[in-house]
């Protein structure tokens, strides 16, 4: 273990790193769709549940990991576990994941950027044309702006995690909020922008069927960074004496609230434009929401604002997903780098170039399996349809691993590391916790029902998606 290990200066440190981990593309788009999508107010009052009952315990049991271990994944599940080659070989996929999750994010950074730029070059009517994310993503431009993202993510990671990773977040996260209370003020003003609010916040409660639950509860675990190993490693940053409970708190509410804010973003901003649109039109997937979809959007504001207004609401929108996926791409990446100098006591400095290295050979790889190259677009076939590289890594460690890495994080801390460790590191920065009711209930749903719903999730994740068949009816 490095002796130098980097430490986040203030608890607040730790919250805006996280929540800037948290917070990503599927708070701005995915989660608002969701919503209201299915039931609405209702749904938003599940997700609550599921934030505060399910996943709450989850970041606990991986922040404590961390803090204990002072390490990374590896390290963590090895020494917590007096030294389990199995263990801590658990740990190396938790390594592994973030590792591939790191390369399928960039890709989208680099999409997100091009946005960016192309709103501000004046160029949202192009962008508002359905084919042009087609040919976006199959053309070679995507290198001229994957090399300088990797170069900014490079950079800041190798800042360090207080120079780097804390102050990026510093500045980012408040950016990201100043933008969207503009972005949210702007869009409330136009016409049936409050169509929009109703049609986000009216409880449905009979929308709410299994599937609904299903998603729910996938959403709020991939968006709170559980199973990732990220809340190990930023545990490990985390000074012993902060309290860890309230920490922890904040960065829910943070990832939630965005989420929520968000909704009152996009949904009125789609209902302003297109008043008789229907749940159906809105597509569940984040990727053709963002990227076909609110262009059109956008540029149909120009009846309120002109041209220029409308490609600076873009250029507001596309700069504040990109500053949320920006800070969640570093999260991830920190992963293989904190193992590098973790197992492999090598400075920072090195561990960046490895890990700088891989990336971006793997992320070359990523961005010609859309098109570009026939053997990596047409990658495998399963689950009946064809699937590309990219394809490949979203459905392999997206989708399959991180529940089964959080339902192995519940079994690990109580029934190998054991509960009892887990509570005196949750309550060296808080003496309450030892008399809390909270603390009787992390143990319980660990040990219990927490496991058997990622299992649950894990199961029906892998029957969809490589045998095309749905375990559960949904
Ligand atoms: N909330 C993220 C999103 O909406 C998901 C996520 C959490 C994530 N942590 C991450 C994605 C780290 C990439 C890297 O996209």
């Amino acid at each position: 273990m490095s002796v130098l290990r980097g430490q986040f200066s203030s608890k607040l440190g730790f919250i805006l790193a996280s929540a800037g981990s948290a917070v990503g593309i599927g708070n701005l788009v995915g989660f608002p769709v969701m919503a209201s999508k299915n039931g609405g107010g209702a749904f938003l009052f599940i997700y609550l549940l599921f934030i505060a009952f399910v996943c709450f315990p989850v970041m606990l049991a991986e922040i404590s990991m961390g803090r204990a271990s002072q390490s990374s994944p590896v390290g963590a599940f090895d020494s917590l576990s007096g030294n389990s080659k199995a263990w801590r070989a658990v740990g190396g996929l938790g390594i592994i994941t973030p590792f591939f999750i790191a390369v399928f994010y960039a890709v989208i950074t680099v999409w997100i950027l091009i946005y960016l730029v192309q709103s501000a070059m004046g160029n949202l009517d192009v962008l508002a044309n359905p084919d042009t994310f087609g040919a976006t993503v199959s053309s070679p431009v995507m290198f001229a702006y994957l090399v300088p993202l990797l170069g900014v993510l490079f950079f800041i990671l190798g800042k360090g995690v207080n120079d780097g990773i804390e102050r990026a977040a510093t500045i980012l996260m408040p950016t990201l909020i100043v933008m969207m209370v503009l972005l949210i003020g702007f869009v409330l003003t136009l016409d049936n922008a409050f169509a929009g609010v109703s049609f986000y916040l009216v409880p449905e409660f009979s929308k709410i069927d299994s599937g609904v639950i299903n998603s729910a509860l996938n959403h709020g675990f991939f968006s709170l960074s559980l199973g990732m190993g990220i809340l190990i490693t930023y545990g490990s940053y985390l000074n012993k004496k902060e309290n860890m409970v309230s920490s922890t708190r904040l960065v829910a509410i943070a990832d939630t609230g965005v989420a929520f804010f968000a909704g009152l973003l996009v949904i009125p901003a789609v209902f302003a434009i297109d008043p008789g649109v229907n749940a159906d039109e809105l597509s569940e997937s984040s990727i053709s929401l963002m990227f076909s979809y609110l262009p059109q959007v956008f540029l149909s504001m120009q009846d309120f604002v002109g041209y220029f207004g409308a490609s600076l609401v873009s250029f507001m929108f596309f700069t504040l997903v990109f500053f949320a996926a920006l800070t969640s791409l570093v999260s991830i990446t920190e992963i293989p780098i904190a193992y590098v100098m973790d197992e492999k006591d090598k400075p920072r400095r090195e561990a960046i170039v490895y890990v700088g290295v891989a990336v971006m050979v793997f992320a070359l790889v990523t961005t010609v399996s859309f098109g570009m190259s026939d053997f990596f677009t047409s990658f495998l076939h399963y689950g009946g349809i064809s699937k590309s590289f990219f394809d490949l890594i979203y459905d392999v460690f997206y989708e399959t691993i991180l529940p089964l890495m959080g339902f192995v994080v519940c079994l690990f801390v109580c029934y190998r590391w054991k509960k009892h460790s887990m509570n005196e590191e949750i309550a060296l920065g808080d003496s309450d916790y030892n008399d809390s009711f909270l603390r009787k209930y992390v143990g319980i749903s660990l040990g219990t029902f927490i496991p058997v719903i990622l299992l649950a999730v894990f199961m029906n994740n892998v029957s969809r998606i490589y045998f095309a068949h749905n375990l559960f009816g949904f």
